[in-house]
């Protein structure tokens, strides 16, 4: 098959890759960009609670610094944080550059407070519509601005070909019409991985395939076992778990058992405003001692307009299920939210591969540490996105740093099997059940025997085969995994019931690099 010619491969148009694409236009590159699904289709979107950058006059991005290193519980990449919290002013004036329509009072950006920010620092557009307002007027931006986009277009495989970039593998989403673009840089911007989980508050597009793209690859792996539960999603049989942001509890909103029992001021002195992982542990703790699948969000003492006026999208969906939250309670769920670890990359976006490069969630530059401060995941893919597209028009052979444990993880060839709804839905429960909220030594290891054995139906047989979406499921899933039965202690989001404290020796990253396959003997 001939090699097509190679510009700038953006994979991905969630905010970082819009981003990416369009200051690269700007920087003077012609960026192509794929994505699997349409082009409005992303994580982004969905993104209620805002974004925050130190813009008020009593903040700085010192402050936000320190808040996000505090989150982040003493894993925090303190270079990243500082790069994150300095430039998050300017990337906010980009957009409104780009026309995103910030919330204003008085002609001037408003700003809310969340749980652990201690400013008001979190821009909201549209009320509780940012992602979708932000992700709206990028798009336009990208189209506007003649950006070639391939839709319905996904990512096979990357072939690690020398300075220049990796060799890139399309197809269409059915996997059919393979195309091989000559060696070039490659930008993945292909979001996280919460939808393999049963119960998870993203786009069923986010699978985690680019993690197991550059793992596959040869790329570096790190912070994997730090997935962020949401306490608050929408539970009914059925029913999309469609995400009730934090912010819903920072107006006064309490949670109660299906007793009515207001269950967390005995668990923390910040009740419903704790840290994310202490709320989502006590609804999941509640939810198994009282074997009721929900527990309920109250927000009947709230003034109807005020919920209406801030959270118009989520009232919306709620009335499409009879329901008003000023009248009836929420039944709410924990859900898998946020991956924060992945490709692992530098300040720039270099991951440990010549020409590749990633941002956004799929990266893992340590700057959220073991736990994400609120409303800094759309800000990173601005941030980060700025580096990245700085970096295409002058590549330079810097590269993540080395992590403090590394572990070399074999891949089996496989039965090449490219999907099964049924393999999907089973790994979806192993993780939910054996690698999500509370963890065990032997829940993770019965879940990577489970996901091995899929693997190895899953797997290409020849190692030059681009793997199809149930194997890069199962890949990304087992790291997940693995990183949890690594990690003896229990730190930021990640909840080991057999180490339930936090132990100094584990300040350090964990690495998953895939270990060279056994020479053949003859
Ligand atoms: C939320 O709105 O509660 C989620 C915001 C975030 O995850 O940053």
């Amino acid at each position: 098959m001939p090699e097509s010619s190679h510009r700038p491969l953006i994979v991905g148009s969630g905010i970082a890759g819009l981003y990416v694409a369009l200051r690269c236009r700007e920087l003077g590159l012609r960026p192509t960009m794929v994505t699997k699904s349409r082009l409005e289709e992303s994580n982004t979107k969905y993104a209620q609670g805002g974004i925050a950058a130190a813009i008020g006059p009593d903040d700085s991005p010192t402050l936000h610094l320190e808040d996000t290193l505090s989150a982040g519980d003493g894993l925090v990449n303190r270079d990243a944080a500082r790069v994150l919290t300095s430039e998050a002013p300017a990337r906010i004036a980009d957009l409104v550059r780009y026309g995103v329509p910030f919330d204003t009072v008085d002609g001037q950006i408003s700003l809310g407070r969340e749980a652990a920010h201690s400013r008001f620092r979190i821009l909201h557009a549209g009320g509780d519509a940012t992602g979708l307002s932000i992700e709206e007027a990028l798009r336009r931006r990208t189209l506007e601005a003649g950006i070639e986009v391939r839709e319905r277009t996904v990512l096979r495989r990357l072939e690690p070909a020398g300075r220049d970039g990796p060799r890139a593998y399309l197809s269409d989403d059915l996997g059919g019409g393979t195309e091989i673009l000559a060696p070039g840089p490659v930008v993945l911007a292909t979001g996280g991985a919460g939808s393999l989980y049963r119960q998870s508050s993203n786009p069923s597009i986010a699978t985690g395939e680019g993690v197991a793209i550059a793992f596959r690859a040869g790329g570096l792996i790190t912070d994997m076992e730090f997935i962020q539960f949401h306490p608050t999603v929408f539970w009914r049989e059925g029913a999309p778990r469609f995400l009730i942001t934090e912010a819903f509890r920072g107006e006064g909103a309490v949670l109660r058992n299906d007793a009515g029992e207001r269950f967390m001021t005995t668990v923390h002195r910040d009740a419903e405003l704790a840290p994310r992982d202490v709320v989502a542990r006590a609804i999941d703790r509640e939810i198994h001692r009282t074997g009721h699948p929900c527990v309920y969000l109250d927000a009947t003492g709230l003034p109807r307009d005020r919920l209406f006026v801030r959270f118009p999208s989520i009232c919306r969906f709620l009335s499409t299920y009879g329901l008003d939250p000023s009248r009836d309670m929420i039944p709410v769920t924990p859900a898998a939210h946020y991956m924060i670890g992945g490709i692992s990359t530098d300040l720039d976006g270099h991951t440990s591969l010549p020409g590749l490069y990633a941002c956004g969630e799929v990266a893992s530059t340590g700057v959220h540490g073991a736990n994400r401060l609120a409303s800094n995941s759309l800000l990173e893919g601005l941030v980060f996105g700025e580096r990245v597209a700085r970096q295409l028009g002058h590549p330079a052979a810097h590269g993540p740093p080395a992590p403090g444990r590394l572990v070399r993880v074999p891949l089996p060839s496989g039965a090449g099997r490219r999907d099964d709804p049924e393999l999907v839905s089973e790994i979806r429960s192993l993780l939910w059940d054996d690698v999500g909220i509370v963890r065990t030594a032997d829940g993770l290891r019965s879940a990577l025997r489970d996901l091995d054995r899929i693997g190895r139906l899953a797997e290409p047989g020849r190692p030059d085969d681009p793997a199809g979406p149930l194997a890069n499921a199962a890949l990304t899933a087992s790291l997940i995994a693995r990183a949890a039965l690594t990690r003896t202690e229990s730190r930021g989001a990640h909840y080991r019931a057999d180490f339930p404290r936090r132990r100094p020796e584990w300040r350090r990253h964990i690495g998953l690099l895939r270990a060279k396959p056994a020479a053949r003997s003859n």
